[in-house]
Parts: structure tokens; sequence; C-alpha cells
């Protein structure tokens, strides 16, 4: 099928958010390692490899309508001003991710494109699940 240029673009949106979260939960992890935080690190640690696992999904989409993935500029890791912040700027990610897959989801949805609409509805629920985590968290 004839790729929709608008579903390769919110494809490569979420890969760009893909690739910013894994540097954020990887740099945060380093970072609460460093600080004698072990097992937040551990957490963090796990947390960029359920991004790294988001991105390849993502990547594998766009391999499969015919393009190269290319994230793009990807912004800083925040770290905000140590551990203490990483509950609220990690909630502040997940929620972006959330509003972003809904809003691919339905695009997708609406050029019937049914196969990138049941990823990123996947995903959408997935980052939900993200976000909920570090609600409970601060
Ligand atoms: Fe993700
Ligand atoms: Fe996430």
């Amino acid at each position: 099928m004839a790729a929709d240029a608008r579903v390769l673009g919110w494809l490569t949106r979420a890969l760009q958010h893909e690739m910013t979260a894994l540097q954020q939960y990887l740099a945060q992890s380093v970072l609460a390692r460093l600080t004698g935080h072990t097992e937040l690190a551990e957490r963090l640690r796990h947390e960029a490899l359920e991004e790294l696992a988001h991105a390849e999904r993502l990547m594998q989409r766009l391999i499969e309508l015919g393009v190269a993935p290319a994230a793009g500029a990807v912004p800083p890791a925040r770290l905000g001003r140590g551990v203490a912040d990483f509950p609220t700027l990690n909630r502040q990610l997940e929620q972006t991710a959330v509003v972003l897959y809904q809003d691919a989801a339905d695009h997708a949805r609406r050029v019937r494109d049914a196969d990138s609409e049941a990823l990123l509805r996947a995903l959408a629920a997935e980052e939900a699940a993200h976000y909920g985590a570090w609600s409970q968290t601060g």
C-alpha cells in the first residue's frame, strides 16, 4: 500500500519522542547511580529499555512502509535538580507521549491504515501505564 505522508510524519515524530525518552531515562539512570540511588538507577534503566523497544517497533513500521527511520534532533535529557525532580519530569514526558500517540492513532484511523493505528493505540496504552507508574512515585 502507498504510505500516507502524514502517517509517516506521525511515526517519525513518535520515533523522535522515543529516542528522547530513551536518552532521558538512561541519563537519569546514570545520574541516579552516580548519586548512590542504586534501586532507582535500575528502574530507570529498565524504563530506557522499554522506550528502546518502542523505538524498534516504530522503526519496523516505517521500514514496512518503505521509509528509512530518521528520528532527527533529540533535545537534551531533563535531569532537573536531581532525583527528586525525576517523577515530575517523567510524568510530563509520558503525558506528551500519550497525547502524541492518541492524535497519531486518530489520524491513522482517518486514512484507514489499520496496522499503524493498532501499533499507535498499543503504544498509547503503554505510555499511559508509564504515566501512571510515575504518578505513584511522587
Ligand atoms: Fe515509549
Ligand atoms: Fe514511556
